[in-house]
C-alpha cells in the first residue's frame, strides 16, 4: 500500500485552544489520536480519551467534588478540552478515509490508453467445416442437401431399408430406443445411420434423385475411433441409367477434391448391406505422408436394392442407382491428422482454435 501524506501521523495542533490546565492532557491524547494508523486504532485512542474509563471522562467525574465557583470554570475548560479532542478524532477520521480512498484508486487504476484485447469472433467446429466442405463439393456436381430426424421410426431406419424385424443386420446397429409419448415403446430410436433419409427424400422427389444427407447418427459404441454419437453423410443417386461405374467416379472424384490431392487410390471391397446389392466398402490410400500405403475404410456403398427402390415408391425395373454412407469424423481425422475422435467432442479450445486461424 502506498504511503501518502495523509496516512502519516500528524502533529496535534488542536490542544492549543484548550485552556492551560488540560493542555498537556489534550496534547497527549491528540497525539495518540493522530498516530492511529487505522480505524480500530483510532477507536481505541478515542476510547482512552472519551470512553467510559477515558482520561477526560475521569476528569468530568472529579468535577462534583469541586467548590461551585471553581466547578464552572474547570467545567468550561474541560468542555473545551473535550471539543479539542473530538476535533482531533474527526480530523484523523477524515485523513484515514482519504488515505484509504487514495490507496483504492491507485490499486484500481485503469489505463484507458491500453489497446483493446480484440473481440473473440468465434469459429466453426472442425466437423462443421468438414460438412460444409462435403456439401460444397457435392453441390458443385448437382447434388441436393437434405436433412432428416435424428429420432427416427423403426420403419425408416430398418424396415424400408430391406432390414425386417429379426434380421441379423439389426444387431450390428445396436442403438438407443426411445419411449413414445404414450410411455409405450413406440418403434422410435436414435437413427443408426443416415440411410433413412434416402427413403424420406426419395418418397418426396421424382428421379433424377441426387442428394446427400449429412447428420448425426447413434450407436452403442465408444472408444478412440468410435463414439456413441457420430456423423455420417448419405449419398443417393437414382435415375434410369446410373451404374456402379458412376459410383466409383463420383466417389473417387469426391475424395480427391476433399483431400485436395491426386496421389490417392480408391478401391471397392465386396461387402454386405441389406439395402444394397451388390455392396462394397470404399477404401482409400495416400501415396505420400504419414499414412502412406495404408488402406483406410471411409464408406459403405452399393447399388440400391430393388426392394428399397420399391419402398421409395419407384419401379425397380425402371430406376436404378447407388447409395453410400460415409463417416464424417473419419474424413475429418484424415484431413486434419487428428488421432483420437473424442477430441472433436471435448470442446477444448486449444484443439478447436487450430481450425479457425
Ligand atoms: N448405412 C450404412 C452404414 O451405416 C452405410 C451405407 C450407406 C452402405 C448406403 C451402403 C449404402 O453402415
Amino acid at each position: 500500500m502506498p504511503n501518502t501524506d495523509s496516512s502519516q501521523p500528524s502533529t496535534p495542533g488542536n490542544g492549543a485552544s484548550a485552556s492551560a490546565r488540560f493542555a498537556p492532557m489534550v496534547a497527549q491524547l491528540s497525539a495518540e489520536i493522530a498516530a492511529a494508523r487505522n480505524a480500530p486504532e483510532l477507536a481505541n485512542a478515542k476510547a482512552r480519551a472519551l470512553g467510559k474509563d477515558g482520561a477526560l471522562t475521569a476528569e468530568m467525574k472529579k468535577l462534583g467534588a469541586l467548590a461551585p465557583a471553581e466547578r464552572s470554570a474547570v467545567g468550561r475548560e474541560l468542555n473545551e478540552a473535550k471539543q479539542a479532542v473530538e476535533r482531533a478524532v474527526r480530523s484523523r477520521e477524515a485523513a484515514l478515509a482519504r488515505a484509504e480512498l487514495d490507496a483504492r484508486l491507485a490499486q484500481e487504476a485503469i489505463d484507458v490508453t491500453l489497446p483493446g484485447r480484440g473481440a473473440g469472433t468465434g469459429g466453426l467446429h472442425p466437423l462443421t467445416l468438414t460438412i460444409e466442405r462435403i456439401e460444397a463439393i457435392f453441390h458443385s456436381i448437382g447434388f441436393d442437401v437434405a436433412d432428416g430426424p435424428e429420432i427416427e421410426e423403426d420403419f425408416f431406419n430398418f424396415t424400408a431399408l430391406n432390414t425386417p424385424e429379426n434380421h441379423p443386420a439389426r444387431s450390428m446397429h445396436d442403438t438407443f430406443y426411445v419411449d413414445a409419448p404414450d410411455g409405450k415403446g413406440g418403434g422410435l430410436l436414435l437413427r443408426t445411420h443416415t440411410s433413412p433419409v434416402q427413403v424420406r427424400y426419395a418418397r418426396r422427389h421424382q428421379p433424377p434423385i441426387k442428394v446427400i444427407a449429412p447428420g448425426k447418427t447413434y450407436r452403442v459404441d465408444s472408444d478412440a475411433t468410435h463414439s456413441p454419437m457420430f456423423h455420417q453423410f448419405e449419398g443417393l443417386w437414382i435415375d434410369e441409367d446410373v451404374s456402379f461405374a458412376d459410383l466409383k467416379s463420383v466417389y473417387a472424384d469426391f475424395l480427391r477434391r476433399f483431400f485436395e490431392r491426386d496421389d490417392l487410390d480408391v478401391r471397392f471391397r465386396p461387402s454386405y448391406f441389406p439395402f444394397t446389392e451388390p455392396s462394397a466398402e470404399i477404401d482409400m490410400r495416400f501415396a505420400d505422408g504419414p499414412l502412406a500405403g495404408r488402406w483406410l475404410e471411409v464408406s459403405g456403398s452399393g447399388q440400391v436394392h430393388p426392394n428399397v427402390v420399391r419402398n421409395f415408391g419407384l419401379d425397380p425395373e425402371r430406376y436404378i442407382g447407388f447409395a453410400f454412407g460415409s463417416g464424417i469424423e473419419r474424413l475429418a481425422m484424415l484431413r486434419y491428422g487428428v488421432g483420437d475422435l473424442r477430441m472433436f467432442y471435448e470442446n477444448d479450445l486449444r484443439f478447436l482454435q487450430q481450425f479457425n486461424r
